[in-house]
């Protein structure tokens, strides 16, 4: 009997542990408005991307979500205005697999709203299928479509007092690498050890991105930084299969944090002021974090940089 008490005693003071320290994230302690801003959220109708919204809303900013389901996105605009009370929340169609609705998007975007302050690059997938032209689709989704999303909305961004670009990578870019058939723009084929390698991947060149554009932004007001939410229960794992999720939704209900938790360090990137020397750095926890040796390769992030602006078609 006693024996058992100090068991389970001992298993719950572990999982407090872990939920402090893992589960819980810092909050981001900025109070500041954004009345008169405007953010796009990029897939933004659920996890971490409507939880950012959310916050960015009830701080008083203009919040535009791009994404690809019209349903589901105005669904997310209507919890979104109830629950902030702020009716400046709108839905702008964006599909991140197709350069040309990126395209369509960022020319609807500069004709119809006059500002942009801050680009937050959060949609993102996981496991997808392989797409026509043997690109992954989370290199085409992930990367190359906020790629020449940013691109496109950059003069806009410039335009603002202090522009921001917020880019969501994931510690998973560890595990990634570039393939030197991606540098030679031809396609890649999805052989790795698993079917989750391309998501690493994506996820390195996101932080490579952000590393390149933070260089080209010197001399500008425009900062940019990449991010890690943490274990975030999301819908990310949406595309697992059936017995990976009985395994799975499980343990990630117990020990990873929900996506109001999950949007902190993306927030905390957003309105922390003075954190302009940082650009171009990855933050986790809301703080500044070191990237693995492949994600400081400046040589990499260069020739990155140049395949995707021939990919999309801009060089
Ligand atoms: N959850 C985690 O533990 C974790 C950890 C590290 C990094 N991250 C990163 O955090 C970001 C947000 O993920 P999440 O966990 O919140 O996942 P999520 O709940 O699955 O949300 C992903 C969002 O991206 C959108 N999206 C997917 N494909 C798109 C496309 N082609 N065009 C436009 N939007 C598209 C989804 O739209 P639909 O609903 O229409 O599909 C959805 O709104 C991702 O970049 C992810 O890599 C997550
Ligand atoms: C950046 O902001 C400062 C202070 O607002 C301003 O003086 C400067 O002209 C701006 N620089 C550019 C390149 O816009």
């Amino acid at each position: 009997m006693v024996t058992w008490v100090v068991l389970g005693g001992g298993l719950l003071a572990l999982y407090v542990l872990i939920y402090y320290n893992l589960v819980r994230c810092p909050k981001c302690r900025s109070s500041l408005k954004l009345t008169g801003k405007t953010v796009i959220v990029t897939g933004a109708n659920t996890g971490i991307g409507k939880a950012c919204a959310l916050d960015l809303a009830k701080r008083g900013a203009r919040v535009i979500l791009a994404c690809r389901d019209k349903v589901k996105a105005e669904a997310a605009v209507y919890d979104i205005r109830k629950e902030s009370g702020n009716n400046e929340v709108l839905f702008m169609h964006l599909d991140l697999e197709s350069l040309e609705s990126v395209r369509s998007f960022a020319e609807t975007f500069l004709k119809s709203e006059p500002r942009l302050d801050v680009l937050i690059n959060n949609a993102g997938l996981a496991r997808g299928k392989m797409s026509s032209d043997g690109f992954s689709i989370e290199f085409r989704v992930n990367h190359l479509g906020h790629f020449l999303l940013t691109i496109l909305l950059l003069d806009r961004l410039k335009q603002a007092k202090a522009g921001r670009v917020v880019v969501v990578a994931s510690e998973a870019h560890r595990w990634g690498s570039i393939d030197s058939r991606v540098l030679s723009g031809v396609a890649t084929k999805n052989t790795g050890w698993s079917t989750f390698r391309p998501y690493c991947d994506s996820k390195l060149c996101n932080i490579l991105f952000t590393r390149e554009l933070a260089n080209k932004l010197e001399g500008t007001n425009v900062s940019c930084y990449a991010v890690h939410p943490g274990c975030v229960f999301t819908d990310l794992s949406r595309n697992m299969k059936f017995w990976q999720k009985l395994l799975f939704v499980p343990l990630a209900k117990l020990f990873f944090r929900d996506a109001e938790n999950g949007a902190q360090t993306t927030i905390y990137c957003t309105v922390q002021e003075g954190i302009e020397m940082l650009s171009g750095r990855y933050f986790s926890e809301c703080q500044v974090k070191e990237v693995s040796a492949s994600g400081r390769d400046d040589a990499l992030a260069k020739k990155l940089w140049e395949v995707s602006e021939r990919l999309v078609g801009i060089a």
